[in-house]
């Protein structure tokens, strides 16, 4: 099961404003306590009207080059995790090269809710055997989900937040990897957590567009019962195909959706409390970017060190889960 993987460089992007529950407190009939222990979060960046999905995933790529010493269009394919693309085509990959004017590298988006980084992590896994020694793959979280939620509605406008984050990927040197990965999907569920208008089943129209068809439509404790028990057991699945116990892992960095669901996941994984990262306080939920952004966190804190043990998982729209054991 071990995919030899070394992760170059990460970064992150995220708009400057940030948007704080007192502030939704004046916004909808809520209030910042209830926020907090609903799901723990206090603030979110918030993009401006005229910043997309693609801004914030090309800056984040660029930082991610940079860092890594690499010209973007030297990259051998561009993945793009989102659930809120830019257009419905092309891809928010391709709408990336064209702010970048970058040409060459295979460029496409994954459309798997919050679990599309570690979509695109497995699927660069795949890309990267036996390509050479040089062959670099950037995999980017990005969402603007501001654009997609009704903000007059507080069970669902008071949990998301904007950013992107980027890692580029390269095969290493076999002392780095993929341990061991767990992914799945069970699209029975896809009516519980959706955006009904603004596609093919629904055209955008003027009564979409009243009815507030083209936000986030999701049965919020439905989703909470799936992702605890998806991400515990993709979790469970990838340490176990990696012959890792929960006290092996350094660093588990659960999707950051709400702290409840993050806790009682972690919980059911038995790694110790005190090894889970949460950033979703400061950030709430960034859908497919909250991993990689609490990557790079994690990195720039000094909390990943050669040779740690790093458990990632997610459970997004879908319903889609997936997990992924590293060896930093
Ligand atoms: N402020 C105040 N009251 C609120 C708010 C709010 N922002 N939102 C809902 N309420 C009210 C409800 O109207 C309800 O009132 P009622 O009892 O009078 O009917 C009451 O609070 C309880 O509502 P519940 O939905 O039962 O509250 P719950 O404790 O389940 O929390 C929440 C709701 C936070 C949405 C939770 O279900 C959750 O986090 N679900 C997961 C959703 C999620 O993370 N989705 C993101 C995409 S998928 C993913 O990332 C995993």
């Amino acid at each position: 099961m071990y995919r030899p993987l070394k992760i170059h460089a990460t970064a992150r992007a995220v708009p400057p404003r940030v948007l704080t529950n007192a502030d939704i407190e004046a916004m909808v009939d809520t209030t910042d306590k209830w926020i907090r222990e609903r799901t723990g979060i206090r603030e979110r960046h918030i993009a401006a009207a005229d910043v997309s999905t693609s801004d914030l995933a090309a800056e984040a790529l660029v930082k991610a080059c940079a860092a890594a010493d690499l010209d973007p269009a030297s990259l051998d394919t561009i993945i793009v995790a989102t659930s809120t693309a830019d257009t419905l085509f092309p891809s928010t990959a391709c709408w990336l090269q064209h702010k970048l004017g970058v040409r060459g590298p295979a460029a496409f988006d994954v459309s798997a809710g919050c679990s599309g980084f570690l979509y695109g992590l497995e699927v660069a896994a795949a890309l990267l055997q036996n390509r050479g020694p040089d062959i670099r793959i950037a995999v980017i979280g990005a969402e603007v989900m501001s654009k997609v939620v009704d903000w007059t509605d507080r069970s669902t406008c008071v949990l998301f937040g904007d950013g992107a984050g980027a890692a580029i990927l390269g095969p290493g040197d076999g002392t780095t990897g993929l341990l061991g990965s767990a992914w799945g999907a069970d699209g029975t569920l896809a009516p519980v957590l959706y955006q009904p208008a603004g596609g093919t089943r629904m055209p955008a129209s003027q009564e979409s567009v009243a009815a507030m068809a083209h936000t986030v439509h999701m049965e919020g404790n439905l989703v909470f019962k799936h992702a605890v028990t998806a991400m515990s057991e993709a979790a469970i699945q990838a340490m176990a195909r990696a012959g890792l116990s929960p006290d092996d892992v350094t660093l588990l960095i659960p999707h950051q959706a709400n702290t409840r669901i993050m806790e009682a996941a972690r919980a059911r994984t038995g790694v110790p409390a005190d090894r889970m990262l949460s950033i979703v306080e400061r950030y709430g939920n960034m859908s497919a970017a909250t991993i990689p952004v609490a990557l790079d966190e994690a990195r720039e804190h000094g909390r990943i060190h050669p040779g740690d043990i790093l458990v990632l998982t997610a459970f997004g729209t879908g319903f889609t889960w997936a997990a992924a054991a590293l060896r930093w």
